[in-house]
């Protein structure tokens, strides 16, 4: 079972399954918020090995239901609210709801239905920020600092997955991956809405001087990782998922444009996020003694990217759609 499969990584993450595996069966268990859409599986909607139960992670006794209805052996969670900006600027209650209560119940779900394995998918912003000069990247004994909301909602939910492994032996695993990019990204994220926004010609916001540092690895990379652990990890262990690939906003944004063919002029700069980590960096060294190794690692970044762009240029139908849902998610988000 996937839970948030609807959403950005968890599809990408069923179609590499899918087609990986083809004696898999793949139940997608996602509560459809603003950021679930089925169209980034509609190539796959008659599959007879996938099948979507529309639920909510908190509802123990509906993840009861349809875990017991299909069997469930294995889970993976995506479910999460994950935009950092709308845990800034309100909703919070929705962040800590999903995030940590969310995986609670998904680890009671495990308990209750004796699932052979879950992975709790989490994010490299648990550990805080890093400096620019700072000579070190995240590793998995880095202490758990969470600045932005989003990011401490998650951590509460990865303390869960330790607590109930260490109390009960619920046989559970933690990642922390790097910023994704990749084909089914909500345009909400910095790829996908600097892509959108450059191809309407209109400005590419960028926040304070543009220097903040993420470490980007596509969905795909992200999606093999996490079906080697699902399949090879250690019970109680937390996996750190990254390719090594620094690069500033700046450098992405500029990137972006010339691939669109735009000119740099639509580059803006806006007043900086609160409290806007400033670099993150993740040491992979842990899974990489695994045997993983990415397809897109650094010196592949340009390839990633300008296929990423060339998919929303490519995929018209799926971009007008959510461009003409965007307004209404925005002004019922703000309601
Ligand atoms: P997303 O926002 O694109 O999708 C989240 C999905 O979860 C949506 O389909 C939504 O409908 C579903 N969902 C939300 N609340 C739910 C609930 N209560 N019950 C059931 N379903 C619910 O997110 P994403 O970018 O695909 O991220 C997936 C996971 O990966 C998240 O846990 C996130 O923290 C983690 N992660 C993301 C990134 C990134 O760069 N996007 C990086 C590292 C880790
Ligand atoms: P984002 O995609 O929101 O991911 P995260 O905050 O989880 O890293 O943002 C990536 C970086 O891009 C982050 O440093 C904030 C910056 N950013 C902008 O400069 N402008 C924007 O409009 C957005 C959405 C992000």
């Amino acid at each position: 079972m996937v839970a948030g499969g609807a959403g950005f990584i968890g599809s990408n993450f069923i179609h590499y399954m899918l087609e990986k595996y083809q004696d898999y069966k793949i139940i997608n268990f996602d509560k459809l918020t603003y950021a679930g859409n089925l169209d980034n599986l509609k190539s796959i909607e008659n599959n007879p090995a996938y099948t979507f139960e529309q639920g909510d992670i908190t509802d123990l006794a509906r993840l009861n239901e349809v875990i017991k209805k299909h069997g469930v052996t294995h889970l993976i969670n995506f479910a999460a609210e994950t935009h950092v900006d709308r845990s800034i600027h309100g909703g919070i209650k929705d962040f800590v709801m999903t995030n940590s209560l969310g995986v609670q119940m998904l680890l009671d779900a495990v308990r209750a239905n004796e699932i052979e394995r879950m992975v709790n998918v989490s994010t490299d912003e648990v550990y805080g920020a890093l400096g620019l000069d700072e000579d070190r990247k995240f590793t998995e004994n880095t202490p758990i600092m969470p600045n932005m909301p989003y990011a401490a909602a998650k951590a509460g939910g990865d303390l869960m997955c330790n607590a109930y492994w260490v109390t009960h032996k619920t046989p559970v695993i933690v990642t922390h991956c790097s910023n994704n990019y990749g084909p089914y990204q909500f345009p909400e994220k910095l790829i996908p809405f600097f892509i959108f926004k450059a191809m309407a010609d209109e400005p590419v916001p960028v926040y304070g001087d543009g220097l903040n540092v993420r470490d980007w690895i596509h969905a795909i990379d992200h999606s093999s990782a996490l079906d080697l652990l699902l399949h090879q990890g250690n019970n109680g262990e937390v996996y750190n998922i990254g390719v090594d690939n620094e690069r500033n906003n700046l450098e992405i944004t500029k990137m972006i444009l010339s691939i669109l063919g735009k000119p740099e002029s639509l580059l803006t700069y806006v007043k900086d996020r609160p409290g806007h980590d400033r670099r993150y960096a993740i040491d992979s060294t842990k899974i990489m003694n695994l045997g993983w190794q990415a397809k897109y690692t650094r010196d592949k970044f340009a390839k990633g990217l300008q296929e990423t762009v060339e998919w929303y240029l490519e995929n018209k139908d799926w971009v007008e759609k959510i461009r003409s849902r965007m307004n209404e998610i925005n002004q019922h988000i703000k309601g």
